[in-house]
């Protein structure tokens, strides 16, 4: 038994928090348990992330704070490097950061405990292998650091794009999916733990396939197993969406009317340079299906502005895409160059970084015009709120999203997190709704309600 104490900060996307509870769960096996302050732990873990410079120096700067602190403590504190960042520059770490213990990859947690004996041992231990099978499917996450109403649920690991910006395909290694039956089983438990909506992760879930079973089967059979659970998934791409599955959503009322469905590029050369299989004219009439098949469904997208060669033109067609297909919610970022990506090895990364920076700010001005007035049209309309917890402002009021992942903010009454609300939008800003509380509500009941009175 390993009775120490452990800290883990998480950077990077959903999956990091996915892995981080897969982590808890391995750890806490062997007695360890999982404190909420750097100051009060044995072993400190930073779980990283690679997808961007910004991403990697916030963790140099945070590492940085650890040394500190393990000299404050004469030494007596572990710290290790986990997630992707310990795939891209082992040796980096090892070498530069003689304070750093262990440095461990996304596939290689059930291998913690053994690395911390040798650590004990007065080693230092590595193991960043990538796996082709690895997807802990029967580790049982710890979910130590959420609301209890929403949870992440990794049912794929990898990816095979290579998109040519990108270093997952890198630091996470080849495709492949887990299990169905312990994914299903996984969102039973949560169901009975009291959790109201869980989102599916994978790098491209339109490519999950275990045996003969689909995304789609997987996303209907997820539907089944609560009718009061909310499920959501990110991300699909848009080069092989399956149009199945489009009415599968709009069949079941527990899974959400909203899409994730990264763009990158409104401009048909800068997407073949970026290996994005799929055209301009081909995303538009996706998002046309998506908006048939699913009558009011919200969509959100990933834009990368300044890749290699990109010209005042070729920034122009992403302006134009992104106003044509007027987005609920945009993450936008300036192209970053990473190592060993096509684009680093083939293409010069030539768009000078204050061009990048204003094409960004460009594309970020119009994006919250186009939410503010998609939030101002919400005004009178009524939503099924899934209460998340109290609004960031005041203690007398709650916040949730809606189904179509709109948070809105609203007066307390005598609801809770966890409970359903139905609520009429009052007011809004860009990034927030503002409502009043019509009355506790549930997914069947407000379903029923919106037949005879539609919104
Ligand atoms: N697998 C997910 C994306 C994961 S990374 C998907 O394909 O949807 C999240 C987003 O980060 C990407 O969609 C992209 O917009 C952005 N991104 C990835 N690499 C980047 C880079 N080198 N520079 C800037 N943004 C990048
Ligand atoms: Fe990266 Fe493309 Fe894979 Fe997404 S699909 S993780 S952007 S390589
Ligand atoms: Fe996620 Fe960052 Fe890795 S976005 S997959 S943690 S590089």
């Amino acid at each position: 038994m390993d009775q120490r104490n452990f800290y883990i900060e998480t950077y990077g996307c959903q999956m990091n928090v996915s892995d981080t509870e897969i982590v808890n769960s391995i750890l806490m096996e062997q007695g360890m348990q999982p404190v909420q302050e750097p100051e009060q732990s044995d072993i400190i873990f930073i779980n990283t992330c690679s997808i961007r410079e910004n991403a990697e120096t916030r963790v140099w700067n945070r590492l940085k704070e650890f040394r500190s602190l393990k000299k404050e403590k004469d030494g007596n504190l572990t710290v290790g490097v986990l997630g992707c960042m310990a795939e891209r520059i082992r040796e980096t770490i090892m070498e530069k950061e003689e304070f750093v213990d262990l440095v461990v990859g996304p596939d290689a947690y059930r291998d913690l405990p053994k690395l911390l004996a040798e650590v004990n041992d007065g080693r230092k231990a590595v193991n960043v292998l990538l796996s082709q099978e690895e997807t802990y499917a029967d580790v049982k996450p710890v979910r130590t650091n959420d609301n209890g109403v929403n949870a992440f649920v990794t049912i794929m690991r990898g990816c095979d794009n290579m998109c040519a910006f990108c270093v997952v395909p890198f630091t996470r290694g080849r495709e492949r999916s887990r299990p169905m039956e312990s994914i299903l089983d996984e969102l039973g438990r949560l169901s009975d733990q009291g959790y109201k909506e869980v989102t599916l992760l994978g790098q491209n879930v339109n490519s999950y396939l275990d045996k003969d079973n689909d995304f789609t089967t997987l996303m209907y059979e997820a539907s089944q197993i609560d009718p009061e659970m909310r499920i959501r998934f990110s991300s699909p791409h848009p080069k092989d969406f399956p149009e199945e599955l489009l009415h599968v959503i709009a069949e079941q009322p527990n899974l959400c009317n909203y899409i994730h469905i990264p763009a990158q590029s409104g401009n048909n050369d800068v997407l073949e340079r970026m290996r994005r299989p799929y055209t301009r004219e081909q995303y538009f009439d996706l998002v046309d299906r998506m908006r048939e098949i699913i009558p009011g469904v919200t969509l959100s997208t990933d834009i990368i502005t300044g890749f290699c060669g990109e010209t005042e033109e070729e920034h122009e067609d992403t302006m134009s895409l992104m106003a044509k297909v007027r987005y609920d919610l945009a993450y936008m970022f300036a192209y970053s160059e990473r190592g060993r990506t096509l684009a680093q090895r083939k293409y010069e990364d030539d768009v000078p970084e204050e061009v990048k920076k204003r094409r960004l700010s460009e594309i970020i001005e119009q994006q919250m015009n186009i939410q503010e007035e998609l939030n101002q049209q919400e005004i009178g309309r009524r939503h099924l709120v899934l209460i998340e917890g109290t609004s960031k402002r005041s203690d007398e009021q709650l916040c949730g999203r809606t189904d179509t992942n709109k948070m809105v903010v609203f007066d307390r009454h005598d609801l809770k997190k966890g409970d359903y609300a139905e609520v009429r939008i009052t007011d809004c800003t860009s990034a927030t709704l503002m409502g009043d509380v019509i009355g506790k509500s549930s997914i069947a009941g407000f379903s029923k309600k919106a037949e005879a009175v539609p919104a």
